[in-house]
């Protein structure tokens, strides 16, 4: 366990201005992904997509990290030279996935558990030669009624937490994210009730097995309105709650927290974000790791066509620098017209 290396990637990966891209989508992910713009989902078209966002020029300003697939980490950039180092030569540093997506949680109906844990030091061993230096670790957590049991709760928590150790024994950061999904009709009240006893959950897990917190980086939902609810919560409201839940359940001592979209708009992941990192006094920098809200646009403009990479990368770009000010509580939405 290399500690100043650990500090060094954490601090980095939270640097003023910027934040991460998510394009660590399993195979199934990506599939829908691709097939709502008619592209097919083959090993060629993954690696033409992630070699146009990762070679978007000037995107190392507001990108610090990218967490890749496993698939990924191993193919290589136009130039030859494979994704981990191309990243790393622009100054972002590469990331990788290592859980093995959420399965159906024994005599818990409706609700999942994140499995990864076998093999996985071995796993963390391979990925830091290939030059994995942070690591991320997604449970998902289901608002629905009876649900989430504490069962759902404490079974996410201690597979979190087993990982977070393995990752740091192997002197790479993880990133703990227990995902609560906006899906539902559940109110934005009972979001915060729920998102609050995941992290009370998690961070109980994390000090019971010694995970230092100076070397982890959180990946939060934001609390928000259920996507059915008839009342959904405005940017100052979401903003108001997140950071409430946050203060009371994440230790001072973490060097930041990173957010996901979730499935919000581009925009209001946008706005909530600007909205948070605006409010003063907060013990850790907030900042974006999205996958959806950084890529939609970039997407949409590519459409597996060579001809449309100009365009995507430009989409990309604007996302990634509306996000950098984000972070920064320097957003504005004037700023989203494409003049500014
Ligand atoms: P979204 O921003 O699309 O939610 O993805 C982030 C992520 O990495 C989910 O694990």
């Amino acid at each position: 366990m290399d500690k100043s290396l650990l500090s060094k990637t954490a601090a980095a990966m939270v640097a003023a201005g910027k934040g991460l891209l998510a394009a660590d989508e399993s195979s199934g992910t990506a599939e829908k992904r691709f097939k709502s713009v008619g592209v097919e989902s083959t090993e060629p078209n993954r690696r033409a997509y992630r070699g146009l966002l990762f070679s978007t020029p000037g995107v190392e300003r507001f990108i610090s990290g990218v967490i890749l697939f496993d698939e990924t980490i191993r193919q290589k950039a136009e130039t030859g030279v494979p994704f981990p180092e191309y990243l790393a030569a622009k100054g972002i540093i590469p990331g990788i996935k290592v859980d093995k997506g959420a399965k159906d949680l024994a005599l818990c109906p409706g609700e999942r558990v994140t499995e990864g844990l076998d093999g996985l030091r071995e796993r963390l061993a391979e990925y830091f030669k290939l030059g994995a230096r942070f690591a991320k670790w997604r449970a998902v957590i289901t608002i629905g009624n009876g649900i989430p049991t504490h069962s759902c709760l404490y079974a996410n928590a201690h597979a979190l937490a087993r990982y977070a150790a393995l990752c740091q024994e192997a002197s790479i950061v993880p990133i703990i994210e227990p995902e609560v999904l906006l899906d539902g009709d559940h109110t934005v009240e009972r979001c915060e009730e729920v998102t609050e006893a995941t992290l009370r959950a998690t961070y109980a897990a994390l000090a019971a097995y010694n995970v230092s917190f100076e070397h982890t980086i959180l990946k939060a939902s934001m609390v928000v309105s259920g996507k059915d609810c008839t009342r959904q919560a405005g940017a100052d409201e979401v903003a108001e709650r997140t950071v409430r839940v946050l203060k009371r359940t994440v230790p001072a001592a973490q060097p930041g927290v990173v957010f996901l979209s979730g499935g919000q708009s581009d925009l209001d992941a946008t706005a909530h974000l600007n909205a948070m990192a605006a409010m003063k006094g907060l013990p850790w920098p907030l900042t974006f790791s999205y996958s959806r809200a950084l890529q939609n646009p970039a997407l949409k403009a590519w459409r597996g066509q060579t001809g449309n990479v100009q365009a995507a990368q430009k989409a990309f770009h604007h996302r990634a620098r509306m996000n950098g000010l984000a972070c920064q509580g320097k957003w504005k939405a004037e700023l989203e017209k494409p003049s500014a």
